[in-house]
């Protein structure tokens, strides 16, 4: 175990190191998390079908809130929420998924 976070950093470091120019973000992994664990409530696509409740916002009118930021949206999905589940996201699965909520942004 002792050796298991400078190997993450190691992993993580040549994975920058391989793509470069790629962003730390990833929308596309973030719309693949977000049909796995958030199309339940939310409405993850830009337009189409979806759960609808006005208890929920669906992700295009989070992206539409001009006060919406990568760094909001991520804390928030690692802060513990009321009425949404929390669903022990890494910080780079909630990057992502910051990611793709504001790559809806018109
Ligand atoms: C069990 C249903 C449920 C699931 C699953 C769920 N959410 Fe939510 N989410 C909610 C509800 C309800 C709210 C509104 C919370 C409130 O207003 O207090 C919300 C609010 C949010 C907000 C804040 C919206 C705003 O206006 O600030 C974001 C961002 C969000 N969800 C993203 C996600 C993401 C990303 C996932 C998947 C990883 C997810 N949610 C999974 C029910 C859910």
């Amino acid at each position: 175990m002792r050796h298991a976070l400078p190997m993450l950093f190691a992993v993580q470091f040549t994975m920058l190191v391989m793509m470069p120019g790629a962003h730390a973000a990833d929308p596309l992994a973030g719309r693949a998390t977000a049909e796995q664990w958030c199309a339940n409530c939310h409405r993850v696509a830009a337009t189409g079908p979806g759960p609808v409740s006005d208890a929920v916002p669906a992700f295009a009118a989070i992206a539409r809130n001009p006060a919406a930021t990568a760094a909001g949206i991520s804390t928030f999905l690692r802060t513990p929420h009321a009425r949404m589940p929390d669903l022990s996201l890494t910080l780079r699965q909630s990057e992502d998924l910051a990611a793709y909520i504001l790559s809806l942004r018109p």
